[in-house]
């Protein structure tokens, strides 16, 4: 009996999930001989046991599409809302791969995905990932697949709002999506030509981002475009962050509460808020874009395709060795099998003497710091 093996797709959408999945699913059917089913939903869909035959057929014509024909959850095997409780969903998945006669289970997803899929590893299932996100911030992987087509959105974002805001003489603030990791919005302010950048990993002070924008309007500039981060937070917001995880002292855990709420419940709030704050400092009209989910929307890039593609067919020839409890990683211009245990809990954000910081620095982009 030939092998069979179950795929799904979890966490946010990015594009390259489809090309991903027909490169894993084509080489082992059409080079291994192997079976291929993939679950609806990612792990809900694997404990509620709902199956989709990836046949060749059903295999054609994804290339280029968007989102995942698998569709996807933000769902963890082991705190799954279930009748309106969180529960430990873990037995019923492990029943599930026993049921279908797995060989290998084949996760593609982000950080989530990888500590779910390494849980599982543990509970004795021959686990193997692909990484993507468009924040690209899995890590030990030089880029996750998502990240090139998100990247060439925001870019073009950029682009187009320098041509209204050099005609209205306005500063734009453009929101990015990348609550941890600041790569997107780094890329694209280099890539775009953005006169301030603000990542998670460079808290802010909003009166350095005003200067900055006065040096250039003093000197011609009258607008600016400020490609911001949605995790992004100011000098302010990151010491009360830091300062309320410390000792037991009640006000400072509140303050840390506040900041983390007005952080995580009003996304939008933090770049309205800059967007305001730069008016009154600079006297200058700002205006606000939050370019959102059309980043993770539609087509992916070539780049994506290409990437993808190696990544997926490389985990096919993996599952054929029998190499399991690995994240397939790019690594230049091969792959290497990263053990998920060196994956987990690490997350990939941008290293403060990054290279593409320093470039950014030479060409006299402000971070705000
Ligand atoms: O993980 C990718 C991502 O697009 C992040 O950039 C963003 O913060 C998050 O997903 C949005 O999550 P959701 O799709 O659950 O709204």
């Amino acid at each position: 009996m030939s092998k069979m093996i179950g795929i799904l797709t979890s966490g946010g959408d990015s594009p390259g999930l489809n090309a991903a999945i027909r490169g894993v699913g084509k080489a082992l059917l059409g080079r291994y001989g192997m079976r291929v089913i993939g679950f609806r939903d990612g792990f809900r869909g694997m404990m509620e046991n709902r199956t989709q035959l990836l046949d060749s057929a059903a295999l054609s014509g994804i290339l280029t599409l968007g989102g995942t024909i698998l569709g996807t959850s933000r769902d963890k095997p082991y705190a799954m809302p279930v009748a309106g409780k969180l529960m430990d969903m873990t037995g019923v998945i492990v029943e599930n791969y026993r049921k279908h006669h797995l060989d290998a289970l084949v996760c593609l997803g982000g950080g989530g995905t990888q500590k779910n899929a390494y849980h599982l590893m543990k509970q004795g299932l021959n686990v193997i990932t692909l990484p993507k996100t468009i924040d690209n911030d899995v890590a030990l992987t030089d880029v996750s697949f998502g990240y090139d087509t998100a990247l060439g959105i925001a870019t073009e974002a950029v682009d187009r709002l320098h041509s209204t805001a050099h005609s209205h003489h306005r500063i734009l603030v453009l929101e990015l999506m990348g609550n941890k990791a600041g790569w997107l919005a780094l890329g694209a302010g280099i890539a775009g030509g953005a006169d301030v950048i603000l990542i998670p990993e460079i808290p802010y002070d909003v009166k350095q981002v005003a200067a900055a924008i006065m040096r250039r309007s003093h000197s011609g500039q009258g607008f600016s475009i400020v490609a911001m981060a949605e995790g992004a937070v100011s000098r302010e917001d990151a010491a009360r962050l830091a300062e309320g995880g410390k000792g037991k002292d009640k006000k400072k855990k509140e303050q840390k509460q506040q900041a983390q709420e007005r952080i995580a419940d009003s996304k939008p709030g933090n770049s309205l808020q800059l967007a305001r704050q730069l008016e009154e400092l600079t006297g200058l009209e700002s205006r606000l874009t939050i370019l959102g989910y059309l980043q993770r929307g539609g087509t992916p890039s070539a780049g994506d395709r290409l990437l993808a593609t190696r990544l997926g067919t490389a985990c096919a020839d993996l599952i054929n060795k029998g190499e399991f409890g690995v994240m397939v990683a790019a690594r230049g211009d091969g792959v290497k099998a990263v053990p998920l245990k060196d994956v987990v809990g690490k997350r990939k954000t941008v290293p403060l003497d990054h290279d593409w910081v320093k470039s950014a620095r030479s060409v006299h982009t402000c971070f705000g710091d």
